[in-house]
């Protein structure tokens, strides 16, 4: 499947608003290709040359109703540092099964593939969750325990499945609007 910012669905089609199917596992030969392109288009959107190659927006997960898939399966990489080691999974059925009652949030706000422009405003998140899921890559069912920066991505991702999109979640009224005293910003 191909994907690139032109096949990318904007949140203005209906496919971003709807319930996505659990997957059947073993994986089929299509969803396994659908989620094949998806993690291949985030891997590959974190190089400069390659974004202006084949027209990609550098980005840390897709979900496949993005791409007009509505079936529940995300694909995510975030690179690492010298801190940090890198995270990548490409998920099937993930599934949160545990959550902080601290929130984390980004700075910056969120942005995603689906919508452009940014929407501005803090996205409230859980600052540690509990994922289980069966990982494409790995070909293992996992239980990941993700804090901070990663457990923001995969809330993003996730939500994908349900229909919802991050700006749902940013006060209406005060898009600014203080988190509790002992929420994480992350910048
Ligand atoms: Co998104």
């Amino acid at each position: 499947m191909l994907i690139n910012n032109n096949t990318i669905l904007p949140d203005t089609d209906k496919a971003l608003r709807a319930k996505c199917e659990p997957v059947s596992l073993p994986l089929s030969d299509d969803d396994r290709a659908v989620l094949e392109s998806m993690i291949n288009y985030v891997r590959d959107s974190h190089d400069e040359e390659k974004r202006k190659t084949l027209g990609l927006r550098a980005a840390v997960g897709i979900a496949a109703p993005q791409v007009g898939v509505l079936k529940q399966m995300v694909a995510i990489s975030i690179e690492g540092n010298e801190k940090v080691p890198p995270v990548e999974y490409a998920l099937v059925n993930p599934k949160i099964i545990s959550n902080s009652v601290q929130l984390a949030y980004l700075e910056y706000g969120e942005s995603c593939l689906s919508v452009v422009p940014d929407r501005e405003g803090y996205v409230p998140r859980y600052a540690r969750i509990t994922v289980k899921g069966y990982d494409m890559l790995t070909d293992k069912e996992v239980t990941l325990r993700l804090r901070n920066y990663p457990a923001i991505v995969f809330q993003h991702e996730i939500d994908h499945l349900s229909g919802i999109l991050y700006y749902d979640h940013i006060n209406k009224e005060d898009p600014f609007k203080e988190l509790p005293p002992d929420s994480i910003s992350i910048g």
